[in-house]
């Protein structure tokens, strides 16, 4: 079996100014010196120039929280992938859940902006998860087969040899109601037997990491899971203390 190294990414939503942001990241930059896990910071986009600048010299990588399926052109407000290729961005979120739910992404979009992705050089975090009701109808493997499957579709088995996938179920997400370990075990297990349908050895190295609610105090439990590689963490993520707690989480 493979040896997958935990990567711990924050994803800081739509929070934080310039001014709140400095410490903080000085803070996590200095906290994670010397730890065997792989750290991420995605800022809010406007951001991503000045962490390029601060997380400069540290292993810390930069990512982003979503990005166009298109190169270029007309389409007010949005951001290409060669945009962030001018930073030092190394991974791309899509298909969070607030970007299906909020902002209408299908299954189809979320699929091409995963290939964008690819095509550019970067890796997706690609995020799966199934609604409450979706859970209490027993469909939960259902959905996320559904959203998996469209990207492997569109993008091909071979573009997860350079990708992550986070598991985050909607209902864990924000809420302080976190899967136990062995329900988030479960689904992710399932989307590596799916990946392994198509590439034994793809499905094996894939990190898989779990999102919705990690705390410092859950996230060591999560992480010693077999197929849990680590986090997705939202409103921890902007607290120092909790955030370096989780960064510092062993299998
Ligand atoms: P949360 O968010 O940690 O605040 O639940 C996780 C996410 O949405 O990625």
């Amino acid at each position: 079996m493979t040896e997958r190294q935990i990567l711990v990414a924050a994803n800081w939503k739509m929070n934080g100014t310039l001014e709140a942001i400095r410490p903080l990241v000085d803070a996590i930059i200095r906290g994670v010196q010397g730890i065997s896990n792989e750290v991420a910071i995605c800022p809010p986009s406007v951001y991503i120039s000045e962490l390029t600048t601060l997380l400069n010299g540290s292993e810390i990588r930069l990512g982003a929280q979503n990005v166009s399926h298109l190169e270029k052109g007309a389409f007010t407000g949005e951001i290409s992938i060669s945009m962030l290729s001018d930073f030092a961005c190394q991974y791309v979120i899509v298909g969070h859940s607030e970007r299906r739910a909020l902002y209408a992404e299908t299954d189809v979009l979320v699929a091409e902006k995963f290939k964008a992705v690819q095509s550019g050089g970067m890796t997706s975090i690609l995020c799966v998860g199934e609604l409450l009701e979706e859970r209490e109808s027993n469909d939960t493997e259902k959905v996320i087969a559904r959203q998996i499957d469209a990207v492997i579709e569109k993008a091909g088995i071979e573009a997860f040899k350079n990708a992550v996938i986070a598991y985050e179920p909607v209902w864990a997400i924000g809420t302080g109601k976190t899967a136990t370990p062995e329900q988030a075990q479960e689904v992710h297990e399932f989307i590596r037997l799916r990946l392994a349908r198509h590439d034994n050895q793809t499905a094996d190295n894939v990190r898989i990491l779990y999102g919705g609610s990690v705390k410092a105090d859950n996230a060591e439990q999560l992480f010693k899971m077999a197929d849990i590689d680590g986090g997705l963490i939202g409103g921890a993520s902007l607290v120092a203390e909790d955030f370096l707690t989780i960064c510092k989480a062993m299998r």
